[in-house]
């Protein structure tokens, strides 16, 4: 049975008609209105009707924030203005289409762990590193939820006491070191401090220095780019060694937008890794891997599960 994976990230709307096997049908994007929840839960429904033709579908919808266990009510979203948004049913309502609601990293992970870099293994975690910092954690061939549904928010661990504010509402999240802003902000005050990184100074001057910009220098091997994005990694391997402390995965899977550094992110993810995990050189190590969706994990996922899903409902 083929079904709908629809994925709201903070630049577009993805979505596709995706088949058992994880492949892509047909697929659709758009731009994500940005902030407002209400242009928001127009534009998925557009989405759902245009890939749907008018037959009813099974609907995935992959969303960044806290879902519900009955995967209908989004709880919160630190980087939209979604609280206690009853998105499943008004989507329900609007397409006849059957909804089931997850979290956007949870799909990602999912699809990583069905049909990409996760098959061989029973324990995963994911990390996807954008304008936040997700989780997803398979457990015993299982992707784990929580008990209200809400678990896995790997991005609200406390990293740092008192630290920055977040979008939660709390202070020092692993998402305010971890995620692609952040990136951005290390790039930013490297620039600051001058020294290294002449071309980081330069491209700062000649316009800011978005996701885009440092991508490009962190592939030319700046070297201020490459300080930025080793401070990033050792946030992402010093938070992985407390994560496997706990869960003890066999591979942690990191995706997002910054996953595109490839090795040059990895190597210093592993190093502070090794440095701060628990029992270390007794401890079995896991390895990191880069995902391998690039961009349709959460569609991909979210199709899955929803299939998933709506088959155990039907039982
Ligand atoms: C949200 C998560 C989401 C992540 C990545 C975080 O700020 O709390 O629900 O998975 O961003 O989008
Ligand atoms: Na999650
Ligand atoms: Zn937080």
């Amino acid at each position: 049975m083929q079904a709908i994976g629809i994925d709201i990230g903070g630049t577009k709307v993805a979505g596709a008609i995706v088949d058992e096997d994880g492949g892509i049908v047909r697929s659709s994007r758009r731009p994500t209105p940005a902030r407002d929840g209400d242009a928001l839960v127009d534009v998925v429904a557009e989405m759902i009707a245009e890939l749907s033709g008018g037959e009813h579908a099974v609907v995935g919808v992959a969303a960044a924030g806290f879902i519900d266990a009955a995967q209908s009510n989004v709880y919160y979203t630190p980087n939209i203005d979604w609280r206690n948004e009853p998105l499943r049913e008004k989507l329900e309502a609007r397409t006849g289409a059957s909804v089931v609601i997850d979290n956007d990293a949870n799909a990602a992970g999912w699809a990583e762990f069905r049909f990409g870099s996760g098959q061989l293994v029973s324990d995963m975690v994911m990390l996807t590193i954008g304008t936040g910092v997700g989780g997803a954690i398979v457990a015993g061939d299982r992707l784990f939820r929580g008990g209200f549904g809400a678990g896995a928010e790997i991005g609200h661990l406390r990293l740092v006491p008192d630290g920055l504010p977040c979008g939660c509402g709390q202070y020092g999240c692993f998402e305010q070191y971890g995620s692609g802003r952040a990136l951005q902000r290390y790039a930013n005050e490297i620039a600051d401090q001058g020294g290294i990184g002449l071309r980081l100074n330069a491209a700062r001057e000649a316009g800011g220095l978005d996701g885009k910009v440092i991508g490009d220098l962190i592939l030319a091997r700046d070297p201020g780019a490459l300080a930025a994005l080793r401070r990033l990694g050792h946030a992402i391997g010093t938070a992985s060694a407390s994560l496997a402390a706990v869960l003890d995965p066999q591979r942690f899977v990191i995706g997002g937008g910054v996953a595109a550094a490839g090795e040059l992110l990895l190597e210093p993810v592993r190093e502070a890794f090794l440095e701060h995990l628990p029992a270390r050189g007794y401890h079995p190590e896991p390895d990191f891997v880069i995902a391998e969706f690039v961009n349709d994990a959460g569609v991909v996922g979210a199709a899955d599960l929803a299939r998933i899903h709506l088959a155990e409902r039907a039982r």
